[in-house]
């Protein structure tokens, strides 16, 4: 699989016009940065690792920044009523605002996307401190999103410049989630083709796979889903819009709730899911139950695997299987009041894929929770 990634990324380096080294970082706006950080760090392991606000000169918002293996999350309030980030939380929630990519060239990322039909949201500024300069750059993705493009290769910083080491006391220990694997967008009604071709013409990307109703239908719900990915295959971003069905899918749910298009959910990847997910439980992460009687057909679905069904069960943990291997996944639910932003815990032993065998599954356990809401 190493070699394989390697093949693909010097390819990539020749043809990419976008080449991506990763994530950089996924900042959301928050109503309370300072609780949202505490959260992170308590309940997911997160690591304090930087800030910014009055006390290093801002005047308008407060920014924490926590990590997790390659993970790093930044959440930022602001200060003062009437701003652009107040305005967005009043009208999506807390949710992602930034999805920040690594690249080696951040005006180059800018012309080539900008150029192709992305529209600009930061023309390239070079940010300097005593630590060195980075290069950031940024487009308009689906809804209020952004893509940001991030040139670090001379910074030493802690994060960004303008930051400073976040240093509390208290640090709860990491549960293991290690890098990000996926984040999903919802978007609207007949919007999905225009961002999967938004995908392809302006970042370079190629659709990995797709899903239509049929694969993704329940008896009352349905979505339609494909999965871009970059050159190199490290950003994988699959997309999702509504399909018809006999009542309210959690698509819908989600951009009636959200205000439009957005993120859905972040999938972190962990090398040891029964591990991770038995620590996030103790810290009070709470998931989407899955019904016993999934666990008795597993076997017979995903043929032998390494982990101990009960397990498994006891977890809530579900398991698909492609041609390649097998992964094991777990999706938390959702991290604020409005039923948007939920987290995904995925390991993958081989599989490639995104757990179309357990959409069924999955949905049902949603759509009994969307009846709680009385929302389906
Ligand atoms: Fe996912």
């Amino acid at each position: 699989m190493e070699t394989l990634q390697n093949e693909r990324q010097m390819k990539s380096s020749s043809e990419d016009f976008l080449p991506i080294n990763g994530t950089d970082y996924v900042e959301l706006y928050v109503s309370n940065a300072l609780q949202s950080a505490h959260y992170f760090q308590n309940a997911f392991g997160f690591q304090p690792l930087a800030m910014a606000g009055l006390e290093t000169g801002l005047n308008d918002r407060e920014s924490y920044v926590v990590v997790q293996g390659k993970i790093r999350l930044v959440l930022t309030s602001p200060l003062h009523g009437g701003t652009d980030i107040g305005q967005h939380i009043d009208l999506h929630g807390d949710g992602v605002k930034v999805i920040a990519l690594w690249v080696e060239d951040a005006r180059k990322a800018f012309q080539e996307t900008t150029s192709r039909g992305g529209k600009a949201y930061m023309e390239p500024i070079r940010e300097t401190d005593d630590q060195g300069e980075v290069l950031r750059s940024g487009i308009h993705t689906y809804g209020d999103t952004v893509h940001v493009f991030v040139e670090r290769k001379n910074y030493n910083g802690v994060f960004l410049p303008g930051f400073v080491p976040w240093n509390p006391e208290h640090r709860p220990s990491p549960v293991g989630l290690e890098y990000i694997d996926h984040m999903v967008g919802n978007v609207g009604w007949n919007e999905m083709n225009t961002w999967v071709s938004f995908y392809e013409r302006v970042m370079g990307f190629t659709t990995m796979a797709s899903f239509d109703d049929k694969d993704i239908s329940t008896q009352y719900t349905a979505l339609m889903s494909k999965v871009m990915s970059n050159g190199n295959g490290r950003i994988k971003f699959p997309i999702n819009e509504p399909a018809e069905g006999k009542k309210k899918s959690q698509v819908e749910e989600y951009l009636e709730f959200y205000g439009g298009a957005g993120v859905q959910h972040i999938a972190v990847a962990t090398h040891d899911i029964l591990a991770t997910v038995g620590k996030l439980k103790e810290r009070g992460v709470t998931f989407l139950k899955i019904p016993g009687t999934y666990y008795e057909e597993l076997v017979s679905r995903v043929g032998e695997i390494d982990e101990d069904l009960a397990e498994l069960r006891e977890l809530g943990i579900l398991v698909d299987r492609d041609d390649e291997g097998y992964l094991l996944q777990i999706f938390t639910q959702p991290i604020m009041p409005r039923p948007t932003l939920f987290f995904e815990i995925i390991q993958r032993k081989g599989a490639k894929s995104f757990g179309k065998g357990n959409f069924k599954a999955l949905f049902e356990a949603i759509e009994r929770e969307q009846m709680q809401r009385g929302t389906l």
